[in-house]
């Protein structure tokens, strides 16, 4: 799905794209004090048009005070304040809706802690010229994870064939969290009925994306470790991904054995 440097122009006879129009990098953030006043100068630095907008679900350890100080100091840092943690799904549901109500023409979605490099977002936004949606893929050719066990790997790997089969999405990397969407696909996702609240919301919304036809482009990525700060990765977390997809899938397939079209299950 792309050319192997990442980029990926419009072929003949493809939609037009529009011009893409300044980007909202959405940085959700629970405890990341340590994390977060790095990735921001990093943002600000590989892309210097894009604004900031961190979603902070009231860190116990000061993270949205410190977004605060660098957003005193910089027009193009914003910071939401949420009143608690409510999960990643959540945070960047708010952070849409935040970008939405504003001119921004891309929404992009990076974690906090370094994994997702801001200066590949460069490459990204390239790709998106010619897209609807980009997924950073870690499962893509070019594509790698630094500094993760083994088991880590084949939880990722494994997720996301799990659901690739499942749900019969032709994507490799379904549960990454570094994308770039324009305005336009998000407003065609349906987000007011999105549950999803931990890591599948990442394959809910690229789930969503591909059956709302939007052309959907995986570029690859190095997704690095964090070396600060603890993930946030939990059973939980798994256990509802797990369920989600498989209910999805089942209910898929239900509604083509009888024949019911419509509704997309949440
Ligand atoms: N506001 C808010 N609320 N932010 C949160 C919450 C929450 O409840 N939970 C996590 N975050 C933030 C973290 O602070 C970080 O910036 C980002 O979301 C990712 O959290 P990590 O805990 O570092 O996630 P990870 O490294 O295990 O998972 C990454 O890879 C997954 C796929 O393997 C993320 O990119 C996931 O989105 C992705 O599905
Ligand atoms: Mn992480």
């Amino acid at each position: 799905m792309n050319d192997g440097d990442g980029t990926r122009a419009a072929q003949p006879g493809e939609r037009n794209h529009g011009p893409l129009g300044t980007a909202l990098v959405i940085i959700p953030t629970y405890n990341e004090a340590e994390n977060v006043k790095a990735i921001i100068g990093r943002v600000r630095q590989a892309v210097p048009e894009a604004h900031v907008l961190v979603a902070d679900d009231n860190s116990p350890d000061g993270t949205g005070k410190i977004a605060d100080e660098l957003a005193a100091e910089d027009a193009q840092v914003h910071v939401l304040h949420r009143k608690g943690k409510e999960g990643l799904g959540a945070a960047y549901l708010a952070g849409f809706r935040w970008g939405l109500e504003r001119d921004y023409g891309v929404l992009v979605e990076m974690d906090a802690d370094g994994s997702h490099q801001p200066e590949e977002l460069p490459r990204l936004l390239t790709a998106l010229k010619g897209a609807d949606l980009v997924l950073g893929s870690r499962w893509v050719p070019g594509g790698r994870v630094v500094n993760w066990p083994k088991s880590r790997e084949f939880l990722s790997r494994g997720g996301s064939t799990y659901s690739r089969l499942m749900l019969d999405v032709p994507l490799r990397d379904i549960t990454g969290g570094y994308r770039a969407f324009r305005r336009e696909t998000l407003e065609g996702l349906g987000l007011a009925d999105v549950a999803s609240q931990g890591y599948c919301f990442q394959v809910d919304l690229a789930r969503r994306a591909v059956r709302a036809g939007f052309h959907v482009v995986e570029v690859p990525i190095t997704f690095v470790e964090r070396e600060l700060g603890d993930s946030k990765m939990s059973r939980d977390i798994v256990v509802e991904a797990l369920w989600r997809v498989t209910s999805w899938g089942v209910g898929e397939r239900v509604t083509r054995l009888t024949g019911r079209g419509g509704r997309t299950r949440r």
